[in-house]
């Protein structure tokens, strides 16, 4: 089973993760890169410098770090690759850590809570 949802670092959705691990369900991110909004944020970009990689690909290594299937979109082909080209580094423990503390519980898209079907 899978269990779509908004996931990104201002969004790391804690408790629904710990539940889907116990539960058997694969968490997969939608909006990864928070549709471009967190691709300036100065911390990000700290830990992009040190690897020689774009803030994007930080954050989609997270995602997988996190064993959390990632769907970035991109309209441009060079992103496109890009974006898979995340499997040649790894973010350590404490850059991992970091990351998480920007959770904000943000979202960008509609809350499933408060949302009329
Ligand atoms: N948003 C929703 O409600 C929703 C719901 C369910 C599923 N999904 C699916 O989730 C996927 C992604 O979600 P999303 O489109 O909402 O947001 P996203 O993937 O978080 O962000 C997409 C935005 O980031 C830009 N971008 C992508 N790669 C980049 C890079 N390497 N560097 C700089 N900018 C980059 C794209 O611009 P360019 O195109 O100009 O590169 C686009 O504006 C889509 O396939 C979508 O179908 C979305």
């Amino acid at each position: 089973m899978i269990n779509q949802v908004e996931y990104h670092p201002r969004l790391s959705q804690n408790d629904l993760h710990e539940f889907c691990k116990r539960n058997g369900i694969q968490l997969e991110a939608w909006s990864p890169l928070m549709q471009g909004q967190l691709l300036d944020n100065d911390i990000l970009h700290e830990i992009a410098r040190k690897h020689n990689k774009s803030v994007a690909q930080i954050i989609l290594r997270w995602d997988l770090q996190n064993e959390v299937v990632t769907i970035p979109k991109s309209t441009k082909e060079h992103r496109i690759i890009e974006n898979a080209n995340v499997f040649d580094f790894e973010l350590t423990n404490e850059e991992m850590d970091v990351i998480h503390g920007l959770n904000q519980n943000l979202r960008v898209g509609p809350d499933p809570d408060n949302f009329d079907f």
